[in-house]
């Protein structure tokens, strides 16, 4: 459960150790074999300057070699010793037993420099051989003891492990404070998700600062409002789609159940009432079919688009409501442009403009008249319904494409209306990626105007 701060944390320590370890290692190295250099150039060249004053001497012997050597300052060194090429010591500032390896390499002919560094000193050496005129005359060796350098680097090295050690503590505390804080947030956050995945919607998270964490709860407010909104949504769909199918079902109850208990009751009121549960049973399968049709636009996710003219569809839908403008003494005009071609489904175009038209014809007055208009933009495709009724009040237009929603509901279930066709329209144009607008018409009326986005002739094929 806690695996990320725990990996944190172990990250963290991994890291501390490893440049722990390396800041005590790499220095006293790199400083060792500084010295290293340092001891080596210096004594090779104290070595030679030696063996040049040496090899100026007539004869090689104890007394000669100490006088030459009494020249130098050799305070520094711990030895300094002359041997023949036979090997046998010369001169020698001390009596302990000499190294014979080192020298015999150097009376081969080579310099050989060692020099060891422990917990208390460097300890150097260095052989070189001497020669006369291109003759080998003997070899000069020189040691030394240097406690001074090693103490340093120990010191240098002390300091580091403590500094470096309080720095890492320092950093570990603070990282696991800084981590903690992180975690509990986030937990905060599993915390609330938790309640709305319980269905607790109305819970919103507690939100602090302006860091990505704050934003993953703020997105989580905006999910949470939409699941609110959406779950509103549903509960009055559901609700307003009872009512809708209970009325007439009421109705069809009534009037049956009135056929049923009157005893002769004459043929004609029976063909009267059975006529009237006709028409209530037809209400009911409008209602449910456009039911259906928004459940599908709902669902409509992967259909394949074909290209359709509308001016073709907008005339197979005046011809279909020809005889309703009649009815109602309504005149229909249109201004028809020809390549208005969208891509989509014939079936959801019809639904667009039939519910459109036939709302104008609807809520028209006597001798008004309705306007289709279909033209083709640069970029998009225009659908227009102008109508010249009884229009829409300012405060209803944000709700007319509302499920169910109508303005005046008498005069809606007269004509027939479910106050679902809208909803259609709407679900329609937008699963179509395109936009509606409502607005008055001058001086009286309402104007509907679509806009879908027009296809480019690759796609359409056209
Ligand atoms: N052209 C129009 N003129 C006036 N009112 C309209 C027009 N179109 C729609 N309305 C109003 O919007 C409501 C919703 O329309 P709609 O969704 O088609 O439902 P209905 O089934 O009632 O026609 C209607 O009841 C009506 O009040
Ligand atoms: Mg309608």
């Amino acid at each position: 459960m806690h695996s990320i701060r725990f990996r944190i944390m172990a990250f963290l320590a991994l890291l501390l150790v490893l440049l722990l370890v390396l800041l005590n290692i790499y220095p006293v190295i790199y400083s060792r074999d500084a010295v290293f250099q340092e001891k080596h150039s210096s004594m090779s060249s104290q070595a030679a300057q030696l063996a040049a004053a040496v090899s100026g001497l007539e004869r090689l012997n104890q007394a000669g070699i100490a006088e030459v050597l009494s020249f130098f300052d050799l305070s520094g060194y711990d030895r300094v010793a002359v041997v023949d090429t036979t090997g046998a010591v010369l001169y020698d500032s001390t009596d302990a037993v000499l190294d014979t390896e080192d020298i015999g390499r150097a009376l081969d002919g080579r310099t050989v420099f060692r020099s060891s560094f422990t917990e208390a000193a460097f300890r150097s050496s260095l052989a070189m051989p001497l020669s006369d005129q291109g003759e080998r005359t003997g070899a000069v060796y020189l040691q030394e003891l240097d406690t001074e350098r090693a103490e340093g680097i120990w010191t240098v090295q002390r300091h580091l492990r403590t500094v470096s050690l309080t720095i890492g503590a320092a950093a570990l505390v603070i990282g696991g404070l800084f981590v903690l804080l992180i975690t509990r947030r986030i937990e905060a956050l599993v915390d609330s998700m938790r309640a709305v995945a319980g269905g607790d919607y109305r819970y919103r998270h507690l939100i602090r600062g302006q860091d990505e964490i704050s934003e993953l709860g703020r997105e989580l407010n905006q999910l949470t409002e939409r699941l609110e909104t959406n779950e509103a949504e549903r509960r009055r769909f559901v609700a307003d789609a009872s009512h809708e199918l209970k009325t007439p079902l009421a109705s069809i109850r009534l009037l049956s159940d009135s056929i049923v208990q009157s005893d002769g009751m004459d043929c004609e009121t029976m063909r009267e009432f059975v006529a009237d549960i006709g028409d209530e049973a037809k209400r009911l399968q409008r209602t449910t079919e456009k039911l259906l049709t928004l459940s599908r636009l709902d669902n409509e996710v992967n259909y394949i688009p074909e290209p359709v003219d509308l001016k073709q569809a907008a005339l197979d839908a005046l011809t279909l409501l020809r005889p309703l403008a009649q009815e109602k003494g309504v005149r229909l005009c249109s201004e028809l442009r020809e390549g208005c071609v969208v891509m989509g489904s014939r079936d959801d175009m019809d639904h667009i403009l039939s519910n459109l038209i036939e709302n104008a014809i609807k809520y028209n007055v006597p001798g008004g008249s309705v306007l289709v208009r279909v033209e083709a933009g640069e970029d998009r495709v225009s659908l227009s319904v102008e109508d010249t009724g009884i229009g829409i009040p300012e405060a209803d237009r944000p709700s007319i494409f509302d499920r169910f929603y109508r303005v005046d509901k008498a005069r809606s279930r007269e004509a027939g209306g479910s106050g679902l066709g809208l909803s259609i329209v709407h679900d329609a144009v937008l699963a179509h990626g395109g936009s509606i607008t409502v607005k008055p018409n001058k001086p009286q009326g309402t104007v509907f105007a679509v806009q879908f986005p027009r296809p480019t002739s690759e796609e359409t094929g056209i």
